[in-house]
């Protein structure tokens, strides 16, 4: 027996020795220590030994079955190792796994709105301004013609900074540019917007777009032309549009401009207050101060302006009914889009 048990040693290490893959490992340990392994078989062939050399018999086969058994977790853990490392490295690696799937992200729904808008107004000549979010009084209110104490004001609600506000809107971009540039000029500036609101249409931080073309012979023909240009194209061309008098501190004469409801085809529904029309946006010709604020001589240059809020498109767009779904960061809506 303890012959046997020598021989089945020696075996044992010249196997392992030259064990070189996992699967070999494996198939060792079934030959030594598996349900009809040799350990199993020499446990069987104690039994019929002489009682009184069970004991010894059954010491050494445990023994045994120990050291096979350690060594071969040992070389398991060596060889796992070096696999993982391999893997690593590239050199080797485990086609049965399943893949890891990339997730990508997509362009925020704002976004998508604002480069539509963008790239519109870039085939009829103008092109991207852009201006501080941070603001002083006068390029928000004063240069557009909107003097302290004046009622338009409490239209926006500003948050102020000290002496300064958080722009309440992009119009402010107009003054800039026509500070630094020359007429003739076409623009438009995109970007935030806040103002001290919060409900199901209205967000403390929104998008707006700004317009502004100034030149000789400009009239409001011009004006109703690119807007509705602009409508058309991103409403789809049968879009009916309407322009209404409004009033606008620095266009003069100012209008407001609806598109047949997208909703209801202007039959009057909950979103359009069963008006039948959906107001998109503010414009009008540019107010003689406003050009006097920067040095324009209003005899000469005439100028039209219009400003639109991002939001509101994408929500007529896309049947949104809750502005603040926009910020939420929740990807079962972001993925939509
Ligand atoms: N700034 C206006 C607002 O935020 C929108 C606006 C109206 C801009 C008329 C214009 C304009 O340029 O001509 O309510």
């Amino acid at each position: 027996m303890i012959k046997k048990l020598k021989q089945h040693q020696d075996d044992f290490d010249l196997l392992i020795s030259k064990v070189s893959t996992l699967k070999e490992l494996k198939q060792l340990r079934s030959e030594f220590l598996g349900k009809k392994g040799c350990v199993s078989l020499m446990l069987g062939e104690m039994r019929s030994l002489p009682d009184d050399q069970k004991p010894q018999a059954g010491k050494h086969i445990n023994e045994f079955k120990q050291s096979v058994a350690t060594l071969i977790q040992e070389k398991t853990q060596v060889f796992e190792k070096a696999f993982d490392q391999a893997s690593v490295n590239g050199e080797e690696f485990d086609t049965t796994l399943p893949g890891r799937r990339n997730s990508s992200g997509s362009i925020h729904p704002v976004t998508q709105v604002m480069d539509e808008i963008i790239s519109i107004f870039f085939s009829l000549g103008f092109k991207v301004e852009e201006g501080p979010e941070i603001e002083s009084d006068f390029y928000n209110f004063e240069a557009l013609n909107i003097p302290k104490d004046h009622p338009a004001r409490d239209m926006q609600d500003t948050f102020y900074i000290g002496n300064e506000v958080l722009r309440t809107h992009t119009s402010p971009v107009q003054i800039h540019v026509m500070e630094n540039q020359k007429p003739p000029l076409r623009i438009i500036a995109p970007g935030k917007v806040f103002r001290c609101d919060s409900d199901v249409s209205h967000t403390p931080m929104f998008h707006q777009i700004e317009g502004l073309m100034v030149d000789e012979n400009l009239s409001f023909g011009d004006l109703k032309g690119v807007m509705n240009i602009f409508l058309h194209e991103i409403f789809g061309q049968q879009t009916k549009t309407r322009f209404r008098p409004s009033f606008f501190p620095f266009t003069c004469p100012s209008a407001e401009v609806d598109i047949e409801c997208v909703m209801c085809s202007g039959q009057g529904c909950r979103v359009c207050s069963k008006t039948g029309w959906l107001e998109i946006l503010g414009c009008g010709m540019v107010d003689p101060a406003v050009f006097k604020s920067v040095d324009y001589d209003s005899e000469r240059w005439l100028g039209f302006a219009f400003g639109l809020g991002i939001e509101r498109i994408a929500m007529l767009k896309y049947g949104i009914s809750d502005i603040r779904l926009f910020f939420e960061n929740d990807l079962r809506f972001l993925k939509q889009f």
